[in-house]
């Protein structure tokens, strides 16, 4: 039993992405002119339920919610509410860009969530305007505090340096999350049909920054990480917390990936870079039983290749992807 594909990779991690709406555009991941999916094509909240029901009888453990930004979806306390206590789910986290914590973080502990991931790359005001084509660096920094505050911890914030743009930030986003109690992920910069703009050039690797980190604060991998999550987790030898790097470029994880992902219109897809995929929607929507949404999440399972990440690495360009980051959830 479970979702195994045809490398033995066990798949126990669903990703949902609730909405293909941000109220950011950061460059990295959107495009300039979005075009967002009509809203009658996303999911409602019970069929999600009903999926995810269906995952976790095939072994799913970890639910991650995504976007877009997961929080402008209307009443994301409800769904989190609806998922939370499916029979097999042992982790149960959100990713979001923290914008609109100050508002629901209250709202999503109480409804049962456990933690959450906020993405944010600078604590430089005008290079977050210049980032996320947005003036909200307060709005998120609120965020995060009313998410420690409510518990919605160990609050992880996801960083993505790019060489010349915002490398130079490290030590300030390393200084900042030790005092705060974040647990500081770094993200090489993967890529994924945005703006435009990845090179090769533009990715600062994970093994440059755990040099910079360890000249002032030294560094040790952490005993108790998890050997199968993207993220390696190294710990403060000083006992000040954790630090984790995903180094999707230099060391890709695709040979341990576990993940499966559901975009906001209902889209089964094996990997975030191959456009191995598979409506789910229109079976659920045409009443089709749980013995033909299996067949086709075990058929998805079963052409996801090798590792998307590893093929663009080779070939050293984006290729064209039918989806952006935005549209996938990351
Ligand atoms: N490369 C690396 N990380 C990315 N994210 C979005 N686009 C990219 C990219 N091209 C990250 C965001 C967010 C998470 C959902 O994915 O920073 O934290
Ligand atoms: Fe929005 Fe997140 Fe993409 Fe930034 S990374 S544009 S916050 S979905």
């Amino acid at each position: 039993m479970g979702l195994v594909d045809r490398f033995g990779r066990v798949h126990d991690d669903l990703r949902i992405s609730v909405t293909d709406r941000c109220n950011l555009r950061c460059s990295y991941c959107m495009p300039v002119e979005p075009v967002w999916y009509p809203h009658e094509h996303l999911l409602h909240y019970e069929e999600i339920a009903q999926l995810v029901r269906l995952f976790a009888r095939q072994g799913i453990r970890k639910l991650r919610v995504t976007g877009g930004e997961p929080l402008v979806r209307r009443d994301l306390p409800l769904l989190i509410g609806m998922l939370r206590g499916i029979d097999g789910i042992e982790d149960f986290s959100l990713t979001t860009n923290g914008i609109l914590l100050g508002r629901f973080a209250a709202d999503l502990a109480a409804a049962g969530l456990s933690r959450v991931n906020v993405s944010l790359d600078t604590l430089d005001h005008e290079r977050f305007r210049r980032i996320t084509r947005r003036d909200r660096l307060d709005d998120v920094l609120a965020g995060l505090d009313a998410a420690v505050r409510f518990g919605l911890s160990p609050v992880k914030v996801n960083a993505v340096l790019l060489r010349g743009e915002n490398e130079d930030e490290l030590e300030t986003l390393v200084e900042h999350s030790r005092e705060r109690g974040w647990e500081l992920r770094l993200i090489e910069y993967m890529p994924l049909e945005n703006d435009g703009s990845w090179r090769p050039e533009r990715v600062v690797r994970g093994d440059e920054l755990r040099r910079r980190i360890s000249r002032r604060w030294p560094i040790e991998p952490d005993p108790d990480g998890d050997p199968h999550a993207p993220a390696t987790r190294w710990r403060f030898t000083d006992g000040r917390g954790r630090i984790g790097f995903i180094d999707s470029i230099s060391d890709p994880f695709c040979s341990s990936c576990s993940r499966l992902r559901l975009t906001c219109d209902g889209i089964l897809r094996a990997c975030l870079y191959d456009d191995v995929e598979c409506d789910l929607k229109t079976p659920l929507r045409n009443g089709a039983g749980e013995e033909e949404l299996l067949r086709r999440i075990r058929d998805t399972v079963e052409r996801k290749g090798q590792g998307g990440a590893l093929q663009i690495l080779e070939q050293r360009h984006v290729r064209p992807q039918s989806r952006t980051m935005h549209q996938i959830g990351g």
